[in-house]
């Protein structure tokens, strides 16, 4: 294989996602027909490795992953494995592999597209042309802190404690992504913190301005957490990049994708110290919907535009999915999840096929 050669792991995964997995892989098919210099392979992670080799992340899969250029996951898990013990559950499949692969970065956009305006939940001229990205520190912060446990009060009374800390290493490395990110966009960032309370937020806000020297061409602000939330729904679009820790992104992010609309139009990367990606949609198994040929395929192969775009440099590609993905909705094609009442619906696999259409003209 040429030095050039990209090789990407994909991992269909459970339910709905070997079904939207195969229509992004049409879209792979797509742009090596053209001559990109792009191979795959498939493994198993979750359920399906479970079933397969008896865990949830093997080490099949271990190796193939730590070995790839970029992985494509479907989603994880469902019904069939909630009695499973906790050790081989599905989500341990996708712990193991972020931490293996020391996945710190998590990028989640969130897009309003204007064909599907009136699917989101604020009104279509408050979100027209939304375009942000929320950049998520994901290995650090309070989910991990330690010491964390149970304990009595002086007073005899039992309490939980949990510890919040960032160090300045891992505050600079979710900085630089940030900026680097916010450089091939509209080269605005925002950081969210508290500072005004918390000590780990006080150095977080020093490191950011600190790296942020590094990037002139960049416009860095800061908002305390309570005050982003807000201005997420009061004025969405004044934002292009925000960058924020474990605790606040978990929560922001999910706020910023129902801004969007449907859950199955929104990709999303986790991201290595060397652009070492994992791409997945934000949506789950949805077992609900499984086999029926009923799920939305977008979220998924606007995942692969993401991985183009952050692990291969190809700007180019991610942008000729974008628009593709933009040309099938003005289009009027509807899979059930983005279809008002009244309107044609069409399957996943009819969806793939106009993106792939869309996709071939567009060269
Ligand atoms: P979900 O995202 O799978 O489904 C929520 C709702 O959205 C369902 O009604 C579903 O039909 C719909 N939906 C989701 N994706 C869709 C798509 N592409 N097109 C059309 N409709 C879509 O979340 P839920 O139901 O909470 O979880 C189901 C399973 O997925 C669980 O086992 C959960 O643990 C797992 N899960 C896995 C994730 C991952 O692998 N990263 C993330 C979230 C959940
Ligand atoms: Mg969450």
């Amino acid at each position: 294989t040429p030095e050039t050669m990209k090789n990407i792991l994909i991992l269909p995964g459970d339910y709905i996602g070997p079904e939207v997995m195969a229509e992004a892989v049409k879209v792979l098919e797509v742009f090596k027909a053209e001559g990109e210099p792009i191979a795959w392979s498939f493994g198993h992670l979750g359920g399906a490795a479970y079933e397969a080799e008896g865990h949830p992340y093997p080490p099949s899969t271990q190796q193939a992953a730590r070995a790839a250029d970029a992985i494509l996951m479907g989603a994880v898990g469902g019904p069939k494995y909630d009695g499973l013990p906790r050790a081989v559950r599905p989500e341990q499949g996708i712990l193991g592999i972020r931490k293996d692969l020391g996945l710190f970065a998590n990028l989640r956009p969130a897009l309003a597209y204007e064909a599907l305006a009136a699917a989101s939940p604020l009104k279509p001229e408050l979100i027209a042309g939304l375009d942000v990205l929320i950049v998520r520190e994901l290995t650090g912060d309070i989910y991990f802190g330690q010491p964390r446990g149970r304990r009595k009060t002086a007073d005899g009374h039992d309490e939980g404690y949990d510890t919040m800390h960032y160090s300045v290493p891992e505050i600079e490395r979710i900085a630089h992504v940030a900026f680097q990110a916010a450089r091939k966009r509209r080269r605005r960032l925002c950081s969210v913190d508290k500072e005004n309370v918390l000590e780990t937020s006080r150095l977080w806000r020093e490191v950011m301005i600190r790296v942020g020297r590094d990037y002139p061409d960049v416009e860095l602000t800061h908002l305390y957490v309570d005050n982003a939330a807000m201005q997420l729904i009061k004025n969405p679009r004044q934002f292009d990049v925000i960058v924020t820790g474990n605790l606040f992104g978990d929560i922001l992010s999910d706020e910023a994708s129902q801004l969007a609309g449907s859950i199955g139009m929104l990709p999303s990367a986790s991201l290595d110290a060397n652009n070492k990606g994992l791409y997945e949609p934000i949506h789950g198994s949805a077992p609900d919907i499984a086999g029926q040929n009923k799920a939305n395929p977008l979220a998924m192969i606007l995942s692969v535009g993401m991985m183009f775009k952050y692990s291969f440099g190809r700007t180019d590609l991610a942008d000729r999915i974008d628009a593709a993905v933009r040309k099938v909705l003005q289009d009027g094609k509807r899979t059930g999840d983005i279809a008002q009442p009244g309107e044609p619906v069409i399957g996943t696999q009819e969806m793939g096929a106009a993106v792939v259409d869309a996709l071939r003209t567009s060269k």
